[in-house]
């Protein structure tokens, strides 16, 4: 049985989902994107990803063409229709179709898809093993705020790991982490738990927030601000965190390892608070 797809408003089997070849997503990356996990066939999060899309939207100009409550509809729909019980619902809104030009085209119907995608999240072994990281350059444009679906850098960079023999990569601007390719970096330094700061140069990401909360509900000391690869290397422990990832320990970082090499204390608790709680919380 063939996994069913929405696009712009119809249920269908993935081979019958169309857009057109005129659809700005596909010319420009001028779309958004969202990826929302799923916990026993629950949503974790939702509200969060909502509310993020909707300043994406914004930022972008774009029109909203769902309610938040029509947009919980069709992931719940989704989730049921495919089975999905463990991996993420993924829903991209692109400005959509009209003859190529720079300019945004007046009166343009938003594209809307959203598809799932099964996959295990609790027993992974990253989240055992730790993963290995290497430093690039962060190459990207200037509104990493906004999360648009130009992820070509990321891709790149997550291939410059793949050929190190890492998992993934840190992206470093004037010497101080940004972010991960599809995630948030963080390091624990003696009892404090550093992440960059909110601003333009990354993702406001959703587990980020979520772990910065239940951080300070556990008391621990927590900062938010910029920390360099050097800090990042000497640290106690390093760590990373995204909707799929959840909280993912790091062990090694340009090839040297995070503290003593395995997966820190402050990692594996933050891992188990959070899905303890998001579990409990799902919609
Ligand atoms: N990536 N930073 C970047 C650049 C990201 O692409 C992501 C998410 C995050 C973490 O955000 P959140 O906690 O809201 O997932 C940070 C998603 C999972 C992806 O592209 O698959």
């Amino acid at each position: 049985m063939s996994r069913i797809v929405y696009v712009n408003g119809e249920y269908l089997p993935e081979e019958e989902a169309l857009v057109s070849i005129f659809d700005r997503g596909f010319l420009f990356a001028d779309g958004v994107y969202e990826v929302t996990s799923v916990l026993d066939g629950k949503l974790v999060d939702f509200d969060g990803h909502a509310k993020r899309l909707e300043r994406s939207l914004g930022e972008l100009e774009m029109d909203q063409p769902l309610t938040r409550d029509d947009l919980l509809e069709i992931h719940r729909e989704l989730v049921k229709r495919n089975n999905v019980v463990e991996g993420m619902v993924y829903l991209q809104i692109t400005r959509g179709a009209a003859d190529r030009d720079f300019a945004f085209p007046e009166g343009a119907t938003p594209t809307v898809v959203l598809f799932t995608q099964e996959a295990p999240l609790i027993e992974k072994p990253a989240a055992k093993t730790g993963l290995k990281v290497v430093s690039i350059p962060d190459l990207r444009w200037g509104r990493r705020d906004i999360k648009t679906v130009q992820l070509l850098y990321p891709s790149m960079g997550k291939m410059a790991a793949k050929k190190a023999g890492a998992d993934d990569a840190w992206m470093v601007q004037d010497e101080f982490v940004t972010e991960g390719t599809s995630n948030n970096a963080w390091i624990v330094v003696g009892n404090a738990i550093v992440t960059r700061h909110l601003g333009t140069e990354i993702l406001h990401g959703i587990t980020r927030a979520a772990v910065l909360r239940m951080a300070r509900e556990a008391q621990m000391t927590v900062e938010e601000r910029p920390f360099s690869l050097a800090e990042a290397k000497a640290a106690d422990e390093a760590f990373i965190t995204s909707a799929s990832a959840f909280v993912t320990p790091v062990v090694e970082i340009d090839g040297q390892p995070v503290g003593r090499g395995v997966p820190g204390p402050v990692a594996q608790r933050l891992r188990e608070i959070y899905i303890d709680e998001m579990r409990a919380a799902a919609v």
